[in-house]
């Protein structure tokens, strides 16, 4: 009688983590991640076996004493930069006393083979006095070996150097060294807002864009009013505007010159970058934006019509998406979600969630026909 009682409380716990984890994933995407790195030397105060750890959205992993003694050296922790999650934790024992100029080595054979976009954070742990030189991963620290029992912290990504990116040394004594980064979510949630004459509430600043939820508009900047076809540039990996101008392609002001000087604008964005247009007020003149992905430009939008459009320099994206609406039915909103990691794509990332999920699910019916 004890037995089955035991093993179904065990198949129900292990149902309990799995949805728990499905729904930790599904997080990570919203909000982003908050990182806390710290390395503790010996000689610091606190020195103990784990008091070099991360937290990743205050969850604490730690090496502890694994395969190097007392997990003395480089600490290495690769994290899913999409939900937080610690896919590896390796520790090299860099003290020249332990794993040395060896140990270094395979740390950088280690972070060579490390996906694109993945988070990387290394903490020295007690001793850790060989060259480690981790320049390719943003470090301006270490092209030098660090000094004896000298604590060190990086948070970085594999890739291009992340605008988060942070590291710090301690001298001997005076850590731990504790650092931290808040990581944007891996996918930029885009809103854009195109508001037209006549359409209810329109107003100067009714036409704008949201990058997670943070408004830019053009307001009255150059154009009477904003009006005409507003271009927003975001950087791609962190959602940053980059520039915005308007272009006041009302007939009345600076029509076909104006539809010009915008398609000449475009030409001179960055491949990968991610464009934003939203027609504010009025723009009837002929903007043919079919390069850059729209099947309704292809001739004028008509008098006091509202449209706006997400797209990407560069090849059509997955989320390309564009909406128009009729005089008065305005404002036209649309909306994308954008992958950072160009590695990723878009689908992959709405799969990483929707299988976690999935898999809860089926653990769940699974678990109900079992019983
Ligand atoms: C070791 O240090 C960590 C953090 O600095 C602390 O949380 C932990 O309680 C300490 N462990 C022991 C056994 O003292
Ligand atoms: C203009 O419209 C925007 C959004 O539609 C609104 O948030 C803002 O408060 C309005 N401004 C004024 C001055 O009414």
């Amino acid at each position: 009688m004890v037995g089955p009682r035991t093993s179904g409380f065990w198949r129900w716990m292990v149902l309990v983590v799995i949805a728990t984890t499905a729904s930790v994933t599904g997080q990570g995407d919203q909000n982003g991640l908050f990182v806390v790195a710290q390395s503790s030397a010996e000689e610091d105060p606190g020195f103990n076996v784990t008091s070099s750890y991360i937290l990743v959205n205050n969850q604490k992993t730690v090496i502890g004493q694994n395969s190097s003694p007392f997990g003395r050296g480089h600490q290495v922790f690769i994290l899913n930069e999409q939900n937080g999650q610690v896919l590896d934790k390796m520790v090299f024992d860099t003290d020249p006393d332990g794993g040395g100029a060896e140990a270094a080595q395979r740390l950088l054979d280690y972070l060579k083979i490390v996906q694109e976009g993945r988070i990387i954070i290394v903490v020295v742990h007690d001793n850790g006095n060989t060259l480690v030189n981790l320049s390719p991963y943003g470090s301006t620290i270490t092209t030098t070996a660090l000094g004896f029992r000298v604590s060190y912290a990086m948070i970085t990504q594999k890739g291009p150097k992340p605008s988060w990116f942070v590291e710090k040394r301690s001298a001997a004594g005076t850590g731990p060294t504790r650092i931290d980064a808040s990581i944007p979510p891996a996918i930029l949630n885009t809103v854009a807002q195109s508001s037209a004459e006549e359409d209810p509430g329109f107003n100067v600043t009714s036409s704008y864009i949201l990058v997670n939820n943070q408004k830019t508009v053009i307001g009255q900047n150059s154009s009477p009013f904003g009006r005409g076809h507003q271009v927003f540039i975001l950087n791609e990996q962190n959602g940053q505007v980059l520039d915005k101008m308007v272009f006041d392609t009302d007939p009345d002001g600076g029509g076909a010159e104006a539809a010009q000087r915008l398609l000449d604008y475009l030409k001179i964005v960055q491949e990968g970058r991610i464009i934003i247009v939203v027609v504010h007020d009025n723009g009837n003149t002929l903007v043919n934006l079919s390069p850059y992905g729209s099947t309704i430009t292809t001739t004028a939008l008509g008098f006091r019509q509202s449209y706006a459009m997400i797209t990407q320099k560069g090849p059509k994206p997955s989320w390309f998406v564009e909406k128009r609406s009729a005089a008065r039915t305005g404002p036209t909103r649309i909306d994308a979600s954008i992958p950072t990691v160009p590695t990723t794509s878009a689908a992959a990332v709405g799969t990483s969630v929707g299988v976690a999920r999935i898999m809860a699910l089926m653990f769940v019916t699974a678990v109900l026909v079992w019983y």
